[in-house]
């Protein structure tokens, strides 16, 4: 059992709490690329980490690892005290690992609900198979859970609406709702607020702190400052694959490398 203990920065109230997530060394080559180059990450039970970085990082890659897309060249992975380094995605999602994708990938042709029903199979290729075939019949108790998860995420007027035809912050909302179905308890978030308005990126981000309020802990990576700086309360910044800082938004950001890394790679722009 890991009895590690971290202390959060910023929220003294919680003096410390479990480990639920811990890399050792974790690397991944792509040919001769290193994309996640020796990573040792380390997240506690009900944190909102966020995972930051210049485009090419290494933070997509990271999420793939961490959810089983793709298996790790070298380095481990170890989720509540168990090592889940070679589990396949459904294994991992059992276990309370979920992710969602940085680009929205619904059942574009299902409604809200028959999206956020198909998360409650995540957990199985079987069953979501067996979902997805027969989505008309799903039994009331799953039904009544996806409208509770609908509720919560502010999409229960859009419940009969194919996801096709949701506006695109919705349509990411919907990635979360279909996610959080599947019963996280460390989620995953991909650029959840990438491309919305000030509005919108307000709400969702909102909506992250809710989600770990009730239990949930997350793991962030978004390249919108204002929602990070705002959310989270750790951050690590990769850099080529590693680890180039770690600690709370008022140390990154004025941190020089952080700031060099960003202004080197042509994204200061991304930093407002
Ligand atoms: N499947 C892949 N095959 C080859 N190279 C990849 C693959 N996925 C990612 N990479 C490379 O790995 C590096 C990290 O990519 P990624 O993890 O997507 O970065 P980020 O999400 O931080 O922008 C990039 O140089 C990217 O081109
Ligand atoms: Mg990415």
């Amino acid at each position: 059992m890991v009895e590690e203990r971290i202390r959060s920065q910023s929220e003294s109230r919680r003096v410390s709490s479990a480990l639920l997530l811990e890399t050792h060394g974790l690397t991944r080559h792509f040919g001769g690329l290193a994309a996640v180059n020796r990573v040792d990450l380390r997240v506690a039970e009900g944190e909102i980490v966020g995972l930051i970085g210049p485009n090419g990082a290494g933070k997509t890659t990271c999420f793939n690892l961490l959810s089983g897309f793709i298996r790790p060249t070298a380095g481990t992975i170890r989720f509540d005290g168990e090592d889940i380094t070679r589990l396949r995605p459904h294994q991992v999602v059992k276990r309370g690992l979920v992710r969602t994708f940085q680009l929205t990938t619904l059942f574009q042709e299902l409604t809200g609900l028959e999206n956020v029903l198909l998360g409650l199979h995540l957990h199985s290729r079987r069953s979501l198979g067996r979902a997805l075939f027969s989505r008309r019949r799903f039994p009331p108790d799953e039904v009544a859970r996806s409208r509770e998860v609908l509720e919560f995420t502010g999409l229960a007027s859009q419940a009969d609406q194919l996801a096709r035809n949701l506006p695109h912050g919705h349509q990411r909302v919907l990635g979360i709702a279909m996610a959080l179905a599947a019963r996280p308890r460390l989620l995953l978030l991909d650029e959840p607020v990438t491309g919305m308005n000030l509005d919108e990126s307000g709400r969702v981000m909102a909506l992250v702190k809710t989600i770990r309020d009730r239990g949930v802990t997350v793991l962030l990576v978004e390249h919108n400052m204002k929602a990070v700086m705002g959310t989270c309360e750790r951050i690590v910044v990769l850099n080529f694959g590693q680890t180039l800082a770690e600690g709370s938004p008022a140390e990154v950001s004025t941190n020089a490398k952080v700031i060099e890394a960003y202004l080197g790679a042509g994204l200061a722009h991304a930093r407002g």
